[in-house]
């Protein structure tokens, strides 16, 4: 089965090709970073104006690298929610014009449950059921029990910021230019985790629950400090990502221990994270439990996991291309659509 995704629920203008849920034909995503680098942060006007300029071309060039035509594509993959209304907009409309013109399948994914399958990219090894998913992106930071494609619960969430919004922030205040996530990354490979004891956030109901705003505003009021001016910006940074980096594997550590998981998923673009990444894999070989994380290219925003969680979750996915709409809030339980 040839799916063609289509994502384009944030800056990101991405479409692919992927067979199967699994063999990536082409996956291609247009950064639009350069144009909202000077503002600090995404504009969505701008965002959604860019979709409109990039998606049509996005589409061919992710056929024409797959060796693939719109005859041969078997259905179209779109995500519908959660994300920025004028970027969702774009997307959507495109692929129920897409499926509707060509009497395609259109399948409705939440952009949630996408990042649950990159890991199921390019693999021989998939993931087994039931697996935990550490999910932390830009947007949003959670643990989820993944039982099966469609059954999926939301165990713990953060009360404030996600994990790259924190990281994001932080790195404004450290002075890195924007995307901060990976320039802080970079940055903390050259400084001590240990010199600063940077709060790490403990729910008091024992919940799996997750807050990144203390930690951040700490690191202002230590910066703006007497002491916080000539700090070590490595220090600092790498200090940051320790607090972290602690609070999430303290989360995946009590998940496993409340229930039987036979795989941890770590995905969303900190995932992407060169020390969350060891420090899961070092989890993983303690406690001799399989973990899967996707490559960078798939732990960001792309089509290809739009495309892959549209094969595993089709029943319920496929939507009558004249009747969906994007859905900035949508929420993450799966509504059975089935046609
Ligand atoms: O999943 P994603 O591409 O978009 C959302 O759905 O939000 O995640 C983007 C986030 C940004 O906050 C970015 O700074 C962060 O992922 N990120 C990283 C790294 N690479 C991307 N954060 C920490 N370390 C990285 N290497
Ligand atoms: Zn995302």
């Amino acid at each position: 089965m040839l799916l063609l995704g289509i994502e384009t629920s944030c800056d990101d203008t991405a479409t692919a090709v992927v067979r199967d849920g699994r063999d990536v034909l082409s996956s291609v995503s247009t950064n639009q970073d350069e144009f909202h680098r000077k503002y600090g942060g995404i504009v969505p006007e701008i965002a959604s104006r860019r979709h409109v300029a990039l998606l049509s071309a996005a589409v061919e060039d992710s056929l024409d690298r797959a060796g693939a035509t719109f005859e041969a594509i078997d259905g179209i993959a779109v995500t519908a929610g959660p994300g920025l209304i004028g970027s969702l907009v774009v997307g959507v409309a495109s692929a129920k014009a897409l499926a509707f013109a060509l009497y395609k399948p259109l399948y409705a994914v939440n952009h949630l449950h996408g990042h649950l399958f990159a890991p199921f990219l390019d693999r021989v090894e998939t993931p087994p059921y039931p697996f935990l998913a550490l999910l932390v992106s830009g947007g949003h930071s959670q643990l989820v029990a993944v039982d099966s494609p469609v059954q999926l619960r939301i165990l713990g969430r953060t009360h404030d910021d996600a994990a790259g919004e924190a990281y994001d922030k932080t790195a404004r205040l450290l002075g890195l230019p924007y995307p901060g996530g990976p320039e802080l990354d970079r940055l903390a490979q050259t400084g001590n985790p240990k010199a600063h004891a940077f709060p790490r956030h403990r729910p008091a109901d024992g919940s799996l629950d997750l807050s990144f705003s203390g930690l951040k505003t700490s690191v202002r009021y230590y910066l703006e400090s007497e002491a916080g001016r000539d700090a070590n910006r490595a220090d600092v940074a790498a200090s940051f990502q320790a607090a972290v980096i602690d609070q999430l594997m303290t989360r995946l550590q009590s998940a496993f221990e409340r229930d039987r998981y036979r795989a941890a998923v770590v995905s969303g673009g900190v995932a992407a994270n060169s020390a969350l990444q060891a420090a899961v894999r070092a989890w993983s070989a303690r406690h001799g439990v399989p973990v899967f994380i996707p490559p960078p290219k798939y732990c960001t925003d792309n089509a290809a996991m739009i495309a892959a969680a549209a094969f595993y979750q089709q029943g319920s996915a496929r939507v009558d291309p004249l009747a969906l709409t994007a859905d900035p809030n949508l929420s993450f339980s799966i509504h059975s659509r089935t046609l």
